[in-house]
This record gives C-alpha cells, sequence and structure tokens, in this order.
C-alpha cells in the first residue's frame, strides 16, 4: 500500500501566522507539524509516499523533506492547482501515484501516536472498501465530520459540520481507500463551501456497504484554531518528556 499526505489548504484560521508560511510547516513543540504524518506512513510500514501541497508552498516542503530518506520513505510531490479544492480533489492527484492499489491517506494537520501497521496489513488482504478512524469529542463535534455508529461499530451516517451531531464522534485526518476511491471522487460535486468533501466521497463507500470505521485513542487536528494548535504543542511536549513521542 501507498501513502498519501495533503498538506495544501489555505489555513485562512491560523492567519497571519500563515500568510507567508504553510501551516504544515509550523511548529508542534520541537517539530514542523509536517514530521508527525510522515513518521506515522514509516511507523505503518508504508514505503513511498505523495505529498500534495499548494503552488505557493511546495518548493518549501522539497526543501525541507528532500528525498523522505531521513524518514525511511520514498517521497514524491504533487502541487494541487487550488489550493482549496478540498480533500478529495487533492486525493485525486494520487491516482497514477496509487498504481491500482490501495492507499493509506493522512491529513498533514494530525498529530497523533497510534501505530496503524496492524491495520494497514488487514486492510491490505481485503478485497474492497474503505476505513475511516473516529475519535471520541468531549464537546463540538459538529465542526468535524460526524460519525454516527450502532452498538457494533458499524457505520449508520457520516456528515460534514452538522448543525446538530448525531454523535460525539468526530471523523479524524486518517483514511483507508481501496482503488476506486479514484472513481468516486469522479462522481464528487462541490459543496456549499466549494469543496470536493472527503466526507461525500466516505459516503459513496457507506452507500455500499463498505465503510469501517475504527476508534483512535487519541488525535488532534493542530490546525482548526490557536487553542488547538496550542493545545498539540503542549500535549506533544507533555509525550516527549513522558518518552512517549520523541
Ligand atoms: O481534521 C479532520 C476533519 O478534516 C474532518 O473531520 C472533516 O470531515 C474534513 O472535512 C476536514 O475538515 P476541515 O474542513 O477542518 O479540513 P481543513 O480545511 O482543515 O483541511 C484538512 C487538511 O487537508 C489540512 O491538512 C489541509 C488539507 N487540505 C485541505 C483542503 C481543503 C488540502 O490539502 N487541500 C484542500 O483543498
Amino acid at each position: 500500500m501507498k501513502g498519501v499526505i495533503l498538506a495544501g489548504g489555505l489555513a485562512t484560521r491560523l492567519r497571519p501566522l500563515t500568510w507567508v508560511t504553510n501551516k504544515h510547516l509550523l511548529p508542534i513543540y520541537n517539530k514542523p507539524m509536517i514530521f508527525y504524518p510522515l513518521e506515522a506512513m514509516a511507523k505503518a510500514g508504508i514505503k513511498e509516499v505523495l505529498l500534495t501541497s499548494s503552488p505557493d508552498h511546495s518548493g518549501h516542503f522539497a526543501s525541507l523533506l528532500k528525498s523522505g530518506e531521513d524518514f525511511g520513505l520514498k517521497l514524491y510531490y504533487a502541487v494541487q492547482k487550488n489550493p482549496k479544492g478540498g480533500i478529495s480533489d487533492a486525493i485525486s492527484l494520487a491516482e497514477e501515484f496509487a498504481e491500482n492499489g490501495k492507499i493509506l491517506v493522512l491529513l498533514g494537520d494530525g498529530i497523533f501516536n497510534f501505530n496503524l501497521k496492524n491495520i494497514v496489513e488487514e486492510f491490505d488482504k481485503k478485497e474492497k472498501g474503505a476505513i475511516v478512524f473516529g475519535i471520541e469529542m468531549p464537546t463540538d463535534s459538529g465542526q468535524y465530520g460526524v460519525v454516527e455508529l450502532d452498538s457494533e461499530n458499524k457505520v449508520l451516517s457520516i456528515e460534514e459540520k452538522p448543525e446538530n451531531p448525531k454523535s460525539n464522534i468526530a471523523q479524524t485526518g486518517v483514511y483507508m481507500y481501496d482503488a476506486r476511491v479514484f472513481s468516486f471522487i469522479q462522481k464528487l460535486k462541490p459543496s456549499n463551501r466549494g469543496e470536493l468533501e472527503v466526507t461525500d466521497l466516505n459516503n459513496h463507500y457507506l452507500k455500499e456497504g463498505t465503510l469501517e470505521c475504527r476508534i483512535l485513542d487519541w488525535w488532534i487536528d493542530a490546525g482548526t484554531s490557536f487553542d488547538e494548535l496550542l493545545r498539540a504543542n503542549n500535549l506533544v511536549a507533555e509525550k516527549v518528556k513522558q518518552g512517549e513521542l520523541q
């Protein structure tokens, strides 16, 4: 399986920090944010990763990450012409790279320490489908994609930033897709905010009954607000001092 990391978007919620730099290059305690998804890919046993970014910042990633060798990865780069085209638009750039195989997609602003290796191996053997990863939110699940599950963790619905969330489980920035993902993306239409949404993509799998959801123990979307960026910095600092992260 190959990996795709998305590092585009405009990060308007973090201006002025992001007027001249890309959000994924901002520090999370002792490393740039983008190091975390790269390390998660390597830990998951993925060898080749495509990093998608915006036209203004692609060169910055290449200067920082080079061939990917320092992470034990072979890195490829793609430019998303419209940096706000949406998560599914960015994933579509990986069609050739995926060579008809399954992919692990990580949003570049997600910080977590869960080892995906076993699930990657399990998913690789499956005939078809997709997996999303959820996390229980104490409050405010409605600013994310919200996953509704039954008592056996079967997915009942996923809604993007609903006004009245049906559960407290947020869809994180970790996804696994079979090779049909690119044909599903071709069927998507831009949402009200003008993006090809990952939630609409996941609903294609839900409709055919092949979408699974796993729950992560912790995961932070460091890119949603100054407070979440600060929380990610503090949490990572604590975990580095406890030896749980490097
Ligand atoms: O963080 C998880 C959430 O990510 C999910 O719960 C939501 O369902 C999903 O829609 C998304 O929500 P946001 O609207 O908050 O996503 P954001 O704009 O912060 O972008 C998430 C990541 O994807 C970020 O690392 C930038 C990258 N991205 C985003 C867009 C819109 C791209 O690379 N290209 C894009 O066009």
